[in-house]
């Protein structure tokens, strides 16, 4: 008699740790006495024309630290039209009983599908439809609800925390604004995380409304004490603090976000009139072996995937609450985004060492320590003898910096 089969894909933008849930998989599988077979390109190799490779031991052999995906995958096609649950568009029912004919002709006994917020809303639609599909949460910008940590989360960081690293050294060198544009799309996790981890100075969430005045004002202090560099890391879904979000919308499909970093860049070097330069992450963050974090959790998940399939638990996702692996309803994961708590411990603590997210002035802020800012009086202060308030003026931080530094 065949042995019983679990089939797997990988869907959406990829990441670091997808190799390593698919290799988690096909061993637990095989310790089992069950076949795996994984489809390509995402969903589309689920129907018409279906695309499908037995995953065995030996072609599965050394993937754990490969970045990427063996089996390929999309966030484009006949599957992506389907972005969270609030924006939720019906998937075409021809293509349903395509996939759900698949299924039963390949003897599918659960289908693993990993996939960060839009491809498990897929997932959901085909649990809905009956097909037998478990989740697995994957995605750099660790915003899916329902589990701490997605995977691809902590590779995605190490890069950009190198990067500020790097960025640090040479800011220094020549005394310059560095700004650093990091994805994460419309949560803040990767800048906030990154930031943290890399000294960044000021910190662009989209969670936390900022202004230019405030931005300047981190430089202009940080100058006034003798440092005459800033690391700024923004989030490529900041919004202006006109309100805008900069991208290119992407016809039938997400927002394409991305080139806040040049503006923030040029709106802070004509304000205070420093030399700055901007680097975009982009695509790096995606890319490369997978951190040692993440190659254990993709491992559990992938592990954890299998015996939801052998006890039938369809329609749920496996989740991290650490120290545990567990398991959710995918409909939880993706009935809303996480995003940054503003209040929460790591913005607090970023605050109390003195970094800027630009909502509030340097010397502000409810954790930072007094400093010595310089700060212009206005004429009505200087009468009232009130208490200083800040001309923010290009001209006024051109005078400040220049106090500061003679
Ligand atoms: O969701 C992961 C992600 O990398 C986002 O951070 C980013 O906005 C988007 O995907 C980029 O997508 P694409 O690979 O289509 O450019």
């Amino acid at each position: 008699m065949a042995n019983k089969r679990i089939g797997i894909l990988t869907s959406g933008g990829d990441c670091p740790g997808l190799n390593a849930v698919i290799r988690g998989v096909v061993k637990s599988c095989q310790q089992l006495g069950y076949d795996c077979v994984g489809f390509l390109k995402g969903y589309e190799g689920l129907y018409d024309p279906v695309c499908f490779i037995n995953l065995t031991r030996k072609n599965t052999k050394g993937i754990l630290n490969q970045g990427g995906t063996i089996l390929g995958s999309t966030n484009k096609g006949r599957f992506a039209a389907t972005v969270g649950v609030s924006d939720r568009v019906e998937l075409d029912p021809e293509l349903l009983r395509g996939v759900q004919t698949t299924v039963d002709q390949l003897g599918i006994e659960g289908l693993v599908c990993v996939g960060g917020d839009g491809s498990l809303a897929v997932a959901q639609q085909f649990h809905e439809h009956g097909i037998p599909v478990v989740g697995v949460p994957k995605t750099i910008d660790n915003d899916l609800s329902a589990t701490a940590f997605t995977f691809g989360f902590d590779s995605a960081i190490e890069c950009a925390t190198n990067a500020l690293d790097r960025l640090q050294t040479t800011a220094a060198s020549h005394e310059r604004i560095m700004v650093l544009e990091v994805m994460g799309r419309h949560a803040g996790w990767i800048a906030l995380h990154a930031g943290i981890a890399g000294g960044g100075d000021v910190i662009l969430l989209p969670e936390i409304p900022w202004t230019w005045e405030n931005v300047c004002h981190k430089i202009l202090n940080r100058e006034s004490q003798g440092k005459r560099f800033t690391l700024v890391v923004v989030a490529e879904g900041a919004e202006l603090p006109n309100g805008r979000r900069v991208g290119e919308r992407r016809a039938g499909a997400q927002t394409h976000l991305g080139g806040i970093g040049q503006i923030v860049a040029h709106e802070i070097s004509s304000r205070v009139q420093r030399e700055t330069r901007t680097s975009v992450l982009g695509h790096l963050q995606r890319g490369g072996a997978p951190t040692t974090f993440d190659r254990v959790l993709a491992t559990q998940y992938g592990a954890h995937a299998v015996r939801l399939v052998l006890e039938g638990k369809f329609g749920e996702m496996v989740c991290y609450h650490p120290p545990e692996i567990g398991n959710v309803p995918i409909i939880e994961a993706v009935n809303q985004l996480r995003v940054v708590d503003r209040n929460g411990s790591a913005v607090q603590a970023a605050r109390a060492l003195g970094v800027s997210f630009g909502d509030c002035k340097a010397d502000e802020s409810p954790f930072a320590f007094k400093t010595t800012a310089h700060v212009v009086p206005t004429a009505a202060d200087v009468e009232t003898d009130a208490e200083f308030t800040l001309d923010l003026t290009a001209e006024a931080l051109e005078e400040v910096a220049a106090e500061a530094s003679s």
